[in-house]
């Protein structure tokens, strides 16, 4: 039993990672990526404190807009966390 809960672990690992890349490429499809910023209003230049707070008034409604709020509503929190992680280490 123990021998199968650690192969699903060492099976699931690397998707949950994955998971994260496949989140940070959406984003970067609308916003560019910090070598190449697509001229949008973007988080490239924020930390990891700020972007986690925009992303939270998106899901949450107390920030409008066009597409932000929509793509917003499908985060977890911890995806959230994950996100800002991300990119407030892709500051140019
Ligand atoms: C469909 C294109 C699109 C995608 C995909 C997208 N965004 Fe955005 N984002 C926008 C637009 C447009 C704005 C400006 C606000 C608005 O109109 O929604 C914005 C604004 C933002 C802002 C606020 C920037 C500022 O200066 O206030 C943050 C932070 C942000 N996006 C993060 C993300 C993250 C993280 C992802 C991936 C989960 C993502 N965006 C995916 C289009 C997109």
């Amino acid at each position: 039993m123990t021998r199968f809960l650690v192969l699903v672990l060492l099976i699931a690992l690397p998707h949950i990672a994955c998971a994260t890349d496949a989140l940070t490429l959406a984003c970067e499809t609308c916003h560019g990526s910090a070598q190449a910023p697509s001229g949008m209003p973007s988080f490239f230049a924020m930390d990891e404190v700020q972007i986690a707070a925009q992303l939270r008034a998106y899901r949450d409604g107390a920030l409008g807009g066009t597409a932000m709020p929509r793509i917003a509503a499908g985060l977890s929190d911890s995806q959230i966390n994950a996100l800002a992680k991300y990119f407030s280490h892709t500051a140019p």
